[in-house]
């Protein structure tokens, strides 16, 4: 189990933040697959939080079933930052979380993620200032540095624990890398000797073995799981299989069309226009079918179907033409 502050992590399984994927759907989702110990969301700026932006504002937007969840928030300036955390705790999230790795340009430029590591005493600051604000555990995600000559990630996770952060998390990467290269499990074993709160281990996780490979190897305190459950949404239930002693299976093929209808159907009702669902559908589409027989054929035909009753029907017959389903469907 992983501890942070008073939040109780068990499994000590996390769905990282990302941004455009891990909305108020795909997070109940994963939780109704279970397995997921804590959830977070898409990151926020602090800037829109402040500014009171609407469609922001949304993005906030959690149920009950969700829990445990945590809010990310970005941004550069102390004072900014801190009333957003304000706003974030009249939510009541079960913990928030500061980006402080985030190497997209757009954030960059703001000085904010990841162009915080180049900047200790502000990153100190801002944590300092978050935390005075919030009374739920408070968490800090970050890189290995800006690039290989300014691999600072273990400064920085003092900073943290120095500040009264009660947990932090590191994709083992550097800024300059983005995603390419392969994460490192080195750096997350010497970040994890080097403090006395939790770490937890991100990057490169994308089967339950590597979950269990990455605690073992890296004695880290919980895994974070990001791009893998979008090719596998059942990758959490498989690794808390896994860690308690039981064998992880394979969705079966009824599993996936449920799922898929279920998710289906929720876009639809909650979609701000048909465009925007259908846009979702196909994405959903892809991911869930990867890696299916067939599958591909199915990408295809949906590719120019208008409208979201269409999908539901190539869906639906995928599965049964396929004779992929057992006598239940
Ligand atoms: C589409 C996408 C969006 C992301 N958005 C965020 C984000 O909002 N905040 C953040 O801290 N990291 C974000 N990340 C980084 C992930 O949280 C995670 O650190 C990274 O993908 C490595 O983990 P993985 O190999 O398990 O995917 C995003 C990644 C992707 C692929």
């Amino acid at each position: 189990m992983l501890r942070i502050g008073t939040l109780r992590v068990d499994p000590p399984l996390v769905l990282a933040p990302m941004a455009g994927i891990t909305d108020h759907l795909y997070r109940l989702m994963l939780r109704r697959i279970g397995g997921v110990g804590l959830v977070t969301m898409e990151f926020i700026s602090s800037e829109a939080i402040t500014r009171g932006n609407a469609r922001q504002l949304a993005k906030m937007f959690f149920s009950e079933e969700e829990r445990p969840l945590s809010i990310q928030i970005y941004g550069s300036d102390p004072e900014r930052m801190a009333a957003a955390a304000e706003i974030v705790a009249e939510l009541a999230p079960d913990a928030c979380d500061v980006n402080m790795g985030c190497p997209a340009n757009k954030v960059l430029k703001g000085c904010a993620g990841a162009a915080l590591m180049g900047d200790p005493p502000l990153a100190r600051r801002i944590i300092r200032e978050v935390r005075r604000r919030l009374t739920i555990p408070l968490t800090v995600k970050f890189r290995l540095g800006l690039d290989d000559s300014r691999k600072n990630f273990l400064d920085l996770g003092k900073i943290c624990e120095d500040e009264g952060a009660e947990a932090v998390a590191l994709h083992a990467r550097t800024a300059r890398q983005m995603y390419t290269g392969r994460a490192g499990r080195s750096e997350i074993t010497q970040l994890k000797n080097h403090l006395a709160i939790p770490v937890i281990g991100n990057g490169d996780v994308e089967t339950p073995h590597d979950v269990a490979a990455m605690l073992a190897d890296t004695g880290c305190d919980g895994v974070m799981i990001g791009r893998a459950t979008m090719k596998n949404p059942w990758i959490f239930r498989q690794a808390a299989d896994l860690l308690a002693g039981r064998a992880p299976r394979e969705a079966t093929d009824t599993e996936r069309r449920d799922l898929m209808l279920w998710h289906f159907s929720r876009i639809e009702e909650t979609a701000r226009d048909p465009r925007e669902a259908l846009h979702k559908l196909r994405t959903m589409t892809g991911w869930y079918t990867h890696g299916l027989a067939g599958g591909r054929a199915l990408r295809v035909r949906i590719s120019d179907l208008a409208t979201p009753a269409a999908f539901r029907e190539a869906v639906v017959d995928f599965f049964e033409a396929n004779g992929r389903l057992a006598a239940t469907a």
